[in-house]
């Protein structure tokens, strides 16, 4: 990897490249940079996708308002403290409550009636309370500081294309879909002192190479302590999905979000990426690909089963009916095959939120 460089550049012939044996010395390389930097283990987080309900329309999700034929649901309080309390027996320290966007009191309060109850669980052998990533959207500061004073320690919200225009492309012109407030909300969360997630899809139609290097190029800018970025996957419920004849190939998307992986991990080598579900969604191996190239959290859907089928953001979502137990999901043997120890049982912090504090 000599003469590696990251300005925009170069990043972006890096992403254009079909070399495949650059490709796998670039992995190798950011796999050695976390190895020094924050180590080989595998953070686990158990997701709980509370509510399919959401007030925005993006158009290329699954579950946007306008799309009727989705069977919508929430679960209950009683259901998400029952979810943690078995991450909590099961080997996770931290958990994500993720759900669509929502505004309505109720819903608000009932995040923080939940934060309040989950901070009396103790994991069995881990490192005290049980830690809580939340990812419910752009929310008033208040809320956010809400939510924080709660107990949230962790705030995933992507970015989904740090490009003003694209995200245009992909968005309803409307007020309830500002780039403006996306990044407001960012910096929001930086100040009530989470962890702060951001990401991107990574093959949308419309995107370039130059627009993924300006994607990490803001990851850098923004200070991030947490990403997770996948790829795109259409779904034909979306307007996107018009678009379809124009993306990139399965194996393209696959390879460009593992380089993207990759960059990352080597430009800001300690913070948390996560190998993400989409990444599972397009090849089976996906994830442990991800890790491969510096992805260092896992996040296993742990949802109760009757709901699950109804999150479909995009199409043949994996995860339905399997991976709550960590240990009976086919990654654990995986991961332990290849050596790679799992993080039980610890909260697994992002050394750079660490550093920064
Ligand atoms: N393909 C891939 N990822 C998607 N998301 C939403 N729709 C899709 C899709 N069709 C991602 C968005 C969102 C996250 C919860 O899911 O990035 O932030
Ligand atoms: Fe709602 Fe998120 Fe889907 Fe947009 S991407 S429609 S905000 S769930």
């Amino acid at each position: 990897m000599e003469g590696f460089r990251t300005d925009r550049d170069s990043l972006a012939a890096i992403l254009e490249s079909s070399d495949k044996e650059f490709a796998s010395r670039l992995y190798a390389k950011a796999y050695k940079t976390k190895a020094d930097t924050i180590g080989e283990k595998v953070y686990l987080r158990g997701l709980i996708e509370i509510s399919n309900i959401c007030r925005k329309n993006c158009l290329y999700c699954g579950i946007r308002s306008g799309n009727t034929s989705v069977n919508r649901y929430e679960i209950s309080a009683e259901e998400v403290t029952d979810a943690a309390r078995f991450a909590a027996d099961n080997g996770y320290a931290s958990i994500v409550i993720q759900g669509g966007e929502r505004k309505d009191r109720a819903f608000t309060e009932k995040i923080t009636s939940i934060l309040k109850e989950i901070a009396g669980i103790r994991p069995a052998g881990g490192e005290g309370t049980l830690g809580v990533t939340l990812s419910l959207g752009e929310q008033p500061y208040e809320v956010y500081r809400e939510w924080a004073e709660a107990g949230a320690r962790r705030y995933l919200l992507r970015i989904e294309a740090s490009n003003r225009s694209l995200y245009e492309k992909i968005h309803p012109a409307d007020s309830l879909h500002s780039y403006e407030t996306r990044l407001q909300a960012l910096k929001d969360l930086r100040d009530c002192g989470y962890q702060v997630g951001t990401g991107v899809m990574i093959g949308l139609p419309f995107q370039t190479v130059h627009d993924l290097a300006d994607d990490l190029i803001f990851f850098k800018d923004m200070d991030i302590d947490m990403c997770g970025m996948g790829p795109y996957i259409e779904h034909s419920m979306t307007p996107l999905y018009d678009y379809r004849s124009i993306l990139p190939s399965v194996e393209q998307r696959i390879e460009l979000s593992l380089k993207m992986v990759a960059l990352l991990r080597i430009m800001m080598p300690d913070i948390n990426i996560a190998a993400t579900t989409a990444m599972q969604a397009l090849d089976p191996f996906g994830r442990e690909k991800a890790i491969m190239a510096g992805a260092n959290v896992l996040m296993p859907n742990i949802t109760v089963g009757e709901v699950r089928a109804d999150y479909q953001i995009y199409q043949n979502k994996p995860g339905v009916g399997e991976d709550a137990a960590i240990s009976s999901s086919g990654i654990e043997s995986r991961l332990r095959e290849k050596k790679i120890p799992i993080g039980y049982g610890q909260w697994g912090d992002s050394l750079h939120f660490r550093k920064r504090k």
